[in-house]
């Protein structure tokens, strides 16, 4: 006899509708997270039709392998469907406005994926719908990433609180999302940038503020070989992201001190771990021997993409009955 599947009800909420920002969540949102994640991880038939009849419009102003694979992916595994919508050109809001664009995929899908340039783009989305809107990637922030990183993390360490994390190159949206999560978890990060190319005053502050409850030092170096002491994990991501490309020769000679080498490796922790969002330019801020070592948790860290995504959809769209 063919076994019955059975439909697991994800019965907990999270305090927020959307996923724009770190800031949001409380640290039981993260950790509601991070245990759905995980029985996601190990029992992923058991969701299998979690998410039947339900449907994700995923927004695309910018390329992606991982963040388009995974949702798209994360939905069909759990039953659901995924709508892709390549807004390369014309970007979001020229062809019609984007409160005109929320207002109709209100009325068709049950939630909304969007990788935007302007992260006000996602706060405007998630103002004109009436159904959950996920940050797939901003100019300012890179949610999805900054949870699976942390996920990927206590799996590999067993434990957050008191983790050193070193993130060595630019001040941008990935370092954004872990300055603030690592605030909200504990966990120290210390970052190295090139002069000029430290995050924003407003984010740093932000994420200081956070760490003072949880006991996290956020802190900031010009060299990254005082970054990685100590340091449990070195993450580094591309010079220049998205939009970026036309800086990206001058950029390449400003950032040459920061890529991640062998040696920088052996000056960070003896167990560090090496980390990135993906993609990589290897040869630019990471060298291959860095990226395919043993101490490589990339992949890791891209595979647990899918599971933590399927457990934020699990969580903003199962009992959303729109
Ligand atoms: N890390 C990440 O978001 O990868 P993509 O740009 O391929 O989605
Ligand atoms: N900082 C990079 C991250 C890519 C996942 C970018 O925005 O291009």
């Amino acid at each position: 006899m063919t076994p019955v599947l059975t439909q697991i009800e994800v019965q907990e909420k999270l305090s927020v509708q959307d996923l724009i920002a770190e800031r949001d969540l409380t640290r039981g949102d993260i950790e509601l997270i991070f245990s759905l994640a995980e029985r996601v991880k190990r029992s992923p038939g058991a969701y299998a039709r979690a998410l039947q009849g339900k449907q994700l419009a995923m927004i695309f102003e910018k390329p992606s392998l991982r963040t388009r694979v995974t949702f798209e992916v994360g939905m069909t595994s759990m039953g659901g469907y995924a709508v892709y919508l390549d807004h390369a050109k014309p970007r979001l809001g020229e062809r019609e406005c984007i409160k005109d664009i929320a207002r109709n995929l209100d009325r068709w899908v049950h939630g909304i994926v969007a990788r935007t340039f302007s992260h006000e783009s996602v706060l405007e989305l998630a103002e004109n719908a009436s159904i959950p809107v996920i940050n797939g990637l901003t100019d300012l922030l890179h949610p999805c990433q900054a949870l699976a990183d942390f996920f990927t993390l206590e799996e590999k360490f067993g434990r957050l609180k008191g983790l050193r994390v070193a993130f060595v190159g630019d001040g941008n949206n990935v370092c954004n999302s872990l300055m603030m999560l690592a605030a909200k978890l504990g966990v120290s990060l210390r970052v190295a940038t090139p002069a000029g190319f430290e995050p924003k005053p407003e984010m740093v502050e932000d994420a200081q503020a956070c760490a003072t409850g949880t006991g996290a030092l956020i802190q900031f170096f010009r060299d990254p070989v005082e970054a990685v002491e100590g340091a449990q994990a070195v993450y580094t991501d591309v010079w220049a992201s998205m939009g970026q490309e036309y800086a990206a020769h001058l950029r390449a000679q400003v950032f040459a001190p920061f890529q991640v080498t062998e040696n920088l490796m052996k000056a960070a922790g003896r167990e560090a771990v090496f980390m990135h969002c993906l993609p990589a330019h290897r040869g630019q801020e990471v060298t291959d021997a860095v990226i395919d070592s043993p101490r490589s948790i990339v992949y890791d860290q891209a595979e647990n993409r899918l599971h933590v995504q399927k457990a934020i959809l699990l969580l903003l769209l199962q009992d959303n009955h729109s």
